[in-house]
């Protein structure tokens, strides 16, 4: 997954890479969620902004499913330990990436 501080997350599932992962699905089946809201629910409770992609009717419905549970410390730690820096990015650097061309 790719994830800052603050702002927003890109790749907000790591492209469906948080469907195997085995922390996140442990912690979703403790909350009885699925693994991409889990996923989703994390990003928010640190305040960021979240975009997943899908073309999918069920799965869009899904990651909307985030609203009615919230991960305690010790999940949120567990996650934020599975960070691997840049080895983990799945794109762009957001604190380095040229946004506006120069002009
Ligand atoms: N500007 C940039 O440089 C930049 C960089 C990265 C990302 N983004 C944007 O950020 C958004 C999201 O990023 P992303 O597409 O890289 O990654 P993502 O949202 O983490 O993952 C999208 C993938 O996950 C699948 N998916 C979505 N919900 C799912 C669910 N509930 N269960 C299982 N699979 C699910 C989608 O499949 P289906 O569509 O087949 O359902 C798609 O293959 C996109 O709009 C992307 O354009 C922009």
């Amino acid at each position: 997954m790719s994830w800052s501080a603050t702002g927003n997350a890109w790749s907000p599932i790591a492209q469906g890479g948080v469907l195997e992962e085995p922390t996140i699905t442990q912690i979703a089946e403790k909350a009885r969620k699925t693994p991409p809201q889990v996923a989703l629910r994390r990003h928010i409770q640190r305040g960021a902004i979240v975009f997943p992609k899908s073309v999918t009717p069920s799965r869009m419905k899904e990651n909307f499913g985030l609203f009615d549970f919230g991960l305690d410390p010790g999940d949120m730690d567990a996650i934020s330990a599975l960070d691997r820096g840049e080895d983990g990015r799945t794109g762009p650097n957001p604190d380095t990436f040229a946004r506006v061309p120069p002009g």
